[in-house]
């Protein structure tokens, strides 16, 4: 099993390329499933979740070739399937929103219903809602999900909530659709606006991403396009806050100020310096912190993706610090692992009181992305060697990310036991 041993104490610190958003790649490589022509995308993070991507996207015929220096290329003029493969969407819930591009391209699809997940139960009612109000039938029987998008055509859609995957997922799916799309309480998260980006850029119109209210007017071909899409804010995210619970100093490339805001203010609290240009995010850590208070929302709120790399900075803040988790009902599993290194932390249903104090060394399993990444966080602070083992939730989204770190100043290594 591979694990990753991390020795605490030192502070992380220097200058860091941020590359391109795994939250803004995925949604990108299912929208090129709506042209036959080709589509090259660069600054791709090498990341498992974009792996069983393409590894979907082959087995419905698409011609896929990832290179060394992040650059993916995508035919998909052969594509000619609207089966996604069972196990591999299992493996990667986001792949329910090839559903939409799927179904723009070939008028029908056919899923596996996503299984819970470790966060949540993370239902797909607003997708499929969503696509019912653009006229696609949909069949549920024997765990599977089958389309018809036959009579596919622009409509109204209103989501309770605003969530990410379903406004990306209507807005692929009426890309194609006759007429025009108006998608009310929409998610407004920089990766949707990113994603319209694209999707104009081959040709589409849609406007009113970053809004609530999103605008899709059908057209009846996409053309190919060559895109770099946006810089990982949640990664950048992860470095500033790495930074500072190790009373570090550290420089951003590329990081976007204005996609960070509730992150940079969460930090501003708790009483780092933070410099930004208009694409690079400086901060200086103070020699202690203060506690803070973070409640996740939807964009441009606190991000729940990092809310376990908050809990992390929390534990060694000075004072008692109060997170609140409002948009995944099960995402506080990485408070038991912390507990596991002398942190101080109260979980009541989606409620977390955290008394910061001091970190040791203990050996502790990732059992979420961000939640992975928090447990390495917290041993880069604490005293003692930590060993993290179930990597491959880390791999699914930090590219290499003991390299990154050891880059920094960390003492880290990954290895065999
Ligand atoms: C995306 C991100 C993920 C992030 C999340 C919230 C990608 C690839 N993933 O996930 O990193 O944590 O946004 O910012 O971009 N919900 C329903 N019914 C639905 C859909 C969602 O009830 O049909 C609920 C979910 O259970 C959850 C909440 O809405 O409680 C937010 O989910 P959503 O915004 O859809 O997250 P994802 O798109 O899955």
């Amino acid at each position: 099993m591979e694990v990753l041993r991390i020795e605490g104490g030192n502070r992380i610190s220097g200058v860091f390329s941020v590359g391109g958003a795994k939250n803004a790649v995925l949604p990108i490589l299912a929208a090129a499933i709506l042209t036959d022509e080709d589509v090259v995308l660069t600054g791709c993070p090498k990341l498992l979740d974009v792996n069983n991507m393409l590894k979907i996207m082959e087995t419905l015929g698409c011609r896929c070739a990832f290179g060394g220096d992040g650059t993916i290329r995508i035919q998909s003029g052969n594509a000619n399937g609207w089966e996604m493969p069972d196990e591999l969407s299992k493996a990667l819930r986001s792949s329910i929103f090839m559903m939409g591009p799927i179904l723009g391209r070939f008028h029908k699809a056919t899923v596996t219903y996503p299984g819970g997940c470790e966060i949540g139960q993370r239902p797909i009612d607003l997708h499929l809602k969503g696509l019912r109000a653009l006229g696609v039938e949909i069949e549920e029987t024997h765990g599977m999900i089958y389309c018809n998008g036959e009579n596919l055509r622009g409509g109204p859609v209103h989501f309770d909530f605003p969530s990410v995957g379903a406004t990306e997922n209507i807005m692929m799916a009426a890309v194609l659709a006759k007429g025009e799309t108006v998608i009310t309480n929409a998610a407004r998260e920089p990766e949707i606006v990113d994603l319209q980006r694209f999707i104009n850029l081959m040709g589409g119109d849609v406007s009113g991403a970053g809004t609530d209210e999103i605008r899709v007017r059908g057209v009846s071909k996409l053309h190919g396009a060559a895109y770099r899409p946006l810089p990982d804010r949640i990664v950048a995210g992860t470095l500033l806050v790495t930074a500072a619970m190790t009373r570090g100093e550290i420089e951003l490339i590329g990081a976007v100020p204005g996609d960070l805001g509730a992150v940079l203010d969460k930090l501003r609290q708790a009483g780092c310096e933070i410099g930004a240009s208009e694409a690079a995010i400086r901060l200086k850590a103070p020699e202690k912190l203060a506690a803070i208070e973070v409640s996740t929302q939807p964009y441009p709120g606190f991000p729940t993706d990092m809310q376990a790399q908050i809990m992390a900075m929390a534990c060694t803040a000075k004072g008692t610090s109060v997170i609140v988790e409002n948009v995944f009902e099960n995402r506080l599993s990485h408070a038991a692992q912390l507990r596991r290194m002398g942190a101080e932390i109260i979980v009541n249903n989606r409620t977390a009181v955290i008394r910061g104090g001091r970190l040791t060394g203990a050996r502790v399993s990732a059992r979420d992305l961000r939640g992975g990444a928090a447990l390495v966080m917290a041993a880069l602070a604490a005293e003692g060697v930590t060993v993290v083992d179930n990597l491959s939730q880390i791999d699914r989204g930090y590219e290499a990310f003991e390299n990154t770190l050891k880059s920094l100043g960390a003492n880290i290594v990954r290895e065999e036991i």
